[in-house]
C-alpha cells in the first residue's frame, strides 16, 4: 500500500499524458466517438466502494462545471432500485478491477431496460477501469483506462487518484463541447492538473508529521472526518480507508450537515479531522470546527493556508497552495491515505490484506 501511495505522482503523470495532448487547439483527446456523449440530458454514474467516492467527486464537477444533471448510484443499490430511465443518458461504470459483480450487474440491467425503448433512450455506456481487459470491457462499448499499473493493496489508492484524473478530463471535454468553458479557462484547469504530481510529491514529504499524527490516533476507537462541497467525498473516502485498514470506526460527513444531529456523538475520546483547504467551502468547515471544539474533541486540520486558521486546530497538515478548489481532492486524499496506512502498521495489522475484504467482490 505504501509503495502504491508513493507511485501516485508517477502514475498520475502517465494517466494525464494519455488524455492531454499538449496541443492548444485540441488539448484533450479521449478517443471516444462523439455519438457517445453528444447532446446529453443526464449522466448516470455507477460504482462501489472507493470507485463510488471518485464518482461523487465527478458528480460535483459535472454538475458545477458542465451543468449536466448527474446522478450516482452504488452498483449494489442499482440492482434493486435502478435510476429512472432518462433520454440521452451517458451511463458510466467506474470500477478499478472491472470485475465488481454489483457494478457489472447494474450496467447489464441498464442495457436491457433501455434496449426495448426508442432511439433517445438507447444505452450509451462507458467504463472507467484500471483493467482494460476485464469483464467490464465486454459489457460496455467504450473504456477509458486509468493507467495506474497493477494495484495489489486491497485498499485502493493510486487507482482512486487516476480515476479522478480520467473523470476530470472527461468533464473538461464535455464542458468544452457544451461551450460552458472558454479556452483560457480550460488551459488554467490543465495547468493545475499538470502541477498535481509535483504537489502530491510535496505532501508525501510530510510523511514524518503524518506518522506522528498516526501515533496520537492509534488507540482511538472512533474518528470523524469532515469535508464540504467537493471534499465531502474525500471525507467519505478517508473514513473508508481508516475502516478498511485500521478497523477504527470512522465516518465521513459534510461539515455543515454534521451539525444537524451527528455532533451529539462527540466527546473527548473521538478525534475529528477537518478537510479545510482554501476556497468557497472553507468557511463552512471552519464554522463547524468552532462548534466541534466546544465538545472538547481534538480537531486536526488538513489546510492549505495555515494563516487563515490560527489556533483553530490542535494539529495541522499543510497542503501546497490550492489554485482551484475543485481540484483539491487530488491533494486532500493523500494525507488521509498515509494516515490510514501508518495507523494500521502501528496497530500491527496486515495493511495489504485487511480482514473480510477482497480486492474486488466478484460474486
Ligand atoms: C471491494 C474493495 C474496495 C473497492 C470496491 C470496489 O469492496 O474491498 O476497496 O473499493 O470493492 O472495487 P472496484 O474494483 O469496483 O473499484
Amino acid at each position: 500500500m505504501l509503495k502504491e501511495i508513493y507511485q501516485q505522482p508517477e502514475v498520475l503523470r502517465t494517466c494525464l499524458a494519455a488524455y492531454l495532448t499538449g496541443n492548444r487547439d485540441v488539448p484533450i483527446n479521449l478517443n471516444l466517438p462523439i455519438e457517445l456523449y453528444n447532446d446529453l440530458d443526464q449522466i448516470h454514474l455507477i460504482a462501489c466502494g472507493t470507485s463510488r467516492h471518485a464518482g461523487l467527486v465527478a458528480q460535483h464537477w459535472l454538475e458545477q462545471i458542465t451543468g449536466i444533471p448527474t446522478r450516482i448510484r452504488s452498483g449494489s443499490e442499482f440492482v434493486s432500485a435502478p435510476l429512472p430511465i432518462a433520454t440521452n443518458t451517458l451511463t458510466i461504470g467506474i470500477t478499478q478491477s472491472g470485475e465488481t459483480a454489483d457494478t457489472l450487474k447494474a450496467l447489464t440491467i441498464n442495457q436491457t431496460r433501455r434496449s426495448e425503448l426508442g432511439d433517445r433512450f438507447q444505452a450509451r455506456q462507458l467504463g472507467i477501469t484500471n483493467q482494460p481487459n476485464s469483464s467490464l470491457a465486454q459489457l460496455v462499448d467504450h473504456i477509458l483506462p486509468t493507467w495506474a499499473g497493477t494495484e495489489i493493496g486491497v485498499a485502493a489508492t493510486k487507482t482512486f487518484t487516476t480515476q479522478l484524473a480520467v473523470l476530470c478530463c472527461l468533464m473538461l471535454d464535455l464542458a468544452v463541447r457544451r461551450g460552458v468553458i472558454v479556452s483560457a479557462q480550460l488551459q488554467q484547469w490543465i495547468t493545475v492538473l499538470q502541477q498535481l504530481p509535483e504537489q502530491i510529491a510535496r505532501i508525501l514529504e510530510q510523511e514524518g508529521a503524518i506518522k506522528d499524527l498516526a501515533q496520537q490516533l492509534v488507540n482511538s476507537s472512533h474518528c470523524i472526518i469532515l469535508g464540504q462541497g467537493v471534499n465531502r467525498a474525500i471525507a467519505l473516502e478517508g473514513a473508508l480507508k481508516l475502516k478498511e485498514t485500521t478497523y477504527i470506526h470512522a465516518e465521513g460527513y459534510a461539515a455543515g450537515e454534521f451539525l444537524h444531529g451527528p455532533i451529539a456523538l462527540l466527546d473527548q475520546q473521538i478525534p475529528v479531522i477537518a478537510i479545510a483547504p482554501e476556497g468557497s467551502s472553507q468557511a463552512a468547515v471552519l464554522e463547524t470546527v468552532r462548534k466541534v471544539q466546544m465538545s472538547g474533541a481534538k480537531v486536526i486540520g488538513i489546510v492549505s493556508n495555515r494563516e487563515a486558521t490560527p489556533d483553530l486546530f490542535e494539529d495541522c497538515l499543510v497542503l501546497p497552495a490550492i489554485a482551484n478548489e475543485l481540484i483539491s481532492p487530488f491533494l486532500t486524499v493523500i494525507p488521509l491515505q498515509l494516515l490510514a496506512y501508518h495507523i494500521a502498521v502501528l496497530r500491527g495489522l496486515d495493511v495489504d490484506r485487511p480482514r473480510n475484504l477482497t480486492k474486488a467482490i466478484t460474486v
